[in-house]
């Protein structure tokens, strides 16, 4: 044998291990049991590269979700509970959780449709938050779809009046671990009464690896306008242009510049907790958001065919809940990055519609994309 032969034998062994080493794969088992005895399952996705993500059918939550550094080292990049029992009761947090049937608030819980005055729970103080019970809290029928670009297709059923939202509503959510290693979200909905709709994702990012600090992230925002409060969260129906303000992040932006910087929306959303509207609403994908961790390297491209996005830097966490590396999850150590229609839409008649009627299908889709700078 000569020289070149052993040469073409070693690239070939080189070669078989590379794709050994890098088989895509999803993976079904028992996550948990509810206290009336029903099985939620958890689903291992992972990619070519070696990206993984866990899902539970409890609310569709995403549970972890690994992206590489700068070296090429994969770390979680989402905030997630220590144990079962919070995801299994409430999820308080919405932790990686689908959101809906209508997504952020809606004042006082009260729209009108139709001619219909309609009353939904209201869980946050006055007014009604992510679908009440929503769909964070319900279990979701799972089917894997693909395993060479792993996906999974999760799907639940809202029957009529379900928290008080009119028409049985057949919800689908696929999720998708992409051979670029991107998350793709596509929602898919179909209703047999009017009714209205706003899906979204609630995972909590922090790319730093050690879920301690989202203040060192810089963010870029496509958007020149966000949407100003009122002192319930509840938008005023102003559409504000961001320049000269601490919501300008239409130049990467570290988070820490601007957020402790005296102004009334900072101090009403106790940060940021507000809606932006991206410069081009059209309904086509685009590219919207960026996020970066200097240290790590790590970079999300977000891209939707949605009109805005609730950029909320984990205000609430208070540093009681479990972390999953060490600790615990201080505040603002994880930022959601939530597409979506505007808030309070079903009340605010300038604002684009969210009514889905019979015969029309709801379909949007979210890409989160990893890669290193
Ligand atoms: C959304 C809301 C926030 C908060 C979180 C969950 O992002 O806008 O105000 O409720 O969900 O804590």
């Amino acid at each position: 044998m000569n020289f070149k032969s052993i040469i073409i034998i070693l690239t070939a062994f080189i070669l078989q291990g590379c794709k050994e080493e890098a088989k895509s794969s999803v993976t079904d088992s028992v996550y948990a049991v509810t206290s009336e005895g029903e099985e939620i399952h958890k689903y291992t996705l992972i990619n070519i590269k070696g990206m993984q993500m866990e899902v539970i059918t409890m609310g569709g939550a995403i549970i972890s979700l690994t992206a590489p550094d700068k070296e090429g080292k994969y770390e979680d990049v989402v905030l997630g509970y220590t144990t079962p029992d919070l995801y299994l009761n409430g999820n308080p947090s919405y932790f990686g959780a689908i959101i809906g049937r209508y997504g952020n608030r809606i004042a006082k819980g009260k729209f009108t449709l139709e001619d219909v005055d309609y009353q939904l729970p209201v869980n946050d103080g006055v007014n009604h938050l992510h679908g009440g019970k929503g769909f964070d809290q319900r279990i979701w029928k799972a089917e894997i779809i693909a395993e060479d670009e792993p996906s999974l297709k999760l799907s639940y059923t809202s029957v009529d009046r379900e928290e008080g939202y009119p028409g049985n509503l057949d919800v689908t959510v696929i999720y998708t671990i992409t051979n670029k290693n991107a998350l793709e979200i596509s929602y898919e909905a179909t209703t047999d009464k009017t009714t209205i709709i706003n899906l979204t994702q609630h995972s909590y990012f922090n790319l730093s690896g050690n879920f301690k600090t989202i203040l060192d992230h810089s963010l870029e925002l496509k958007a020149d306008k966000f949407l100003p409060v009122d002192n319930t969260l509840i938008p005023t129906g102003e559409l504000r242009s961001v320049t000269g303000t601490p919501f300008d992040f239409t130049i990467a932006k570290n988070i820490k510049e601007d957020i402790n910087v005296h102004n009334n929306q900072l101090v009403i959303g106790k940060g940021y907790d507000h809606c932006w509207i991206f410069n081009d609403t059209v309904k086509h994908m685009k590219e919207v958001a960026g996020l970066y961790h200097k240290d790590s390297g790590r970079y999300m491209t977000v891209y939707t065919d949605q009109p805005a996005i609730q950029f909320y830097s984990g205000n609430f966490l208070d540093g009681t809940l479990k972390n999953k590396k060490e600790g615990n999850y201080e505040n603002r150590s994880g930022l959601c990055l939530e597409t979506q229609h505007y808030p309070d839409s079903p009340n605010q008649k300038e604002f684009p519609s969210v009514v889905l009627r019979p015969g029309e299908k709801y379909k949007t889709k979210t890409i989160y994309e990893f890669s290193v700078r």
